[in-house]
């Protein structure tokens, strides 16, 4: 699904053309890339999207902008509530800002529910078209687990009829079928979790 860095022999000859191809088809770790983090509220995802910004920037080498749910709620879709259109129209705000950023050479991590598959599908085909990665990483904890943690206490509203339409509880979420990486936090540490990302990075070559 992702488009490799060209490899060219040093005796190919033709530099000024053999120069083009490489601006045209950089290797990975010099793409840009979109880290699309998806699951349920007070699944984990802001906490390892953080993590994982942290060790990008400690490794370097690219800029990251982290497009946090909470953030982009705040800034982006301050007028969208939680219906399936605006949940929608979220989503795709989202996957604009990210397809520019990878654009641009950047790395984009999103941590929004994104509970609808097909919406994430074309959140990908956005970003895959600019030319770089797209890495979907389900945060899988279970909802047994988030609602155990229920940091912000919306389960116990949700399950109380105090919001209607809460993710999990009585709105869909379509787990992806086949995400790049899945990592439930009910028993790893943010760090241990951050480190399973880094590795798939650079098992996938986005990362020397
Ligand atoms: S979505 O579906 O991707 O557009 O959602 P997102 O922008 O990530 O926002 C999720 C956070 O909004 C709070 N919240 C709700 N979540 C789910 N359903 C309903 N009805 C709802 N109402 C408010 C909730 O705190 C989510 O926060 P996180 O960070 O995911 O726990």
């Amino acid at each position: 699904r992702m488009r490799e860095g060209l490899e060219i022999p040093d005796w190919f000859g033709y530099p000024e053309v053999v120069e083009e191809l490489r601006k045209t088809y950089p290797p990975r770790a010099r793409q840009g890339l979109t880290l699309f983090f998806t699951g349920l509220s007070g699944s984990g995802k802001s906490t390892l999207a953080n993590a994982v910004m942290v060790k990008l920037m400690e490794i370097g080498g690219r800029r990251v902008t982290l497009l946090d749910g909470d953030i982009v709620r705040k800034h982006l879709s301050s007028e969208l509530g939680f219906s399936k259109e605006h949940r929608d129209l979220n989503i795709r705000r989202i996957g604009f800002v990210a397809a520019e950023i990878t654009k641009n050479g950047g790395v984009a991590i999103c941590a929004p529910i994104a509970p609808y598959a097909a919406t994430r599908r074309d959140v990908r085909a956005m970003v895959e078209e600019t030319g770089g990665g797209f890495i979907e990483i389900h945060v899988s904890t279970p909802l047994e687990e988030c609602e155990r943690r229920d940091r912000k206490g919306l389960y116990a509203k949700a399950r109380a009829g105090l919001i209607k339409g809460f993710t999990g509880i009585d709105d869909p979420y379509e787990a992806p079928e086949t995400p790049e990486l899945a990592i439930d936090t009910t028993d790893c540490s943010p760090d241990e979790a951050a480190q399973q990302v880094i590795l798939k990075l650079e098992r996938l070559g986005f990362i020397d």
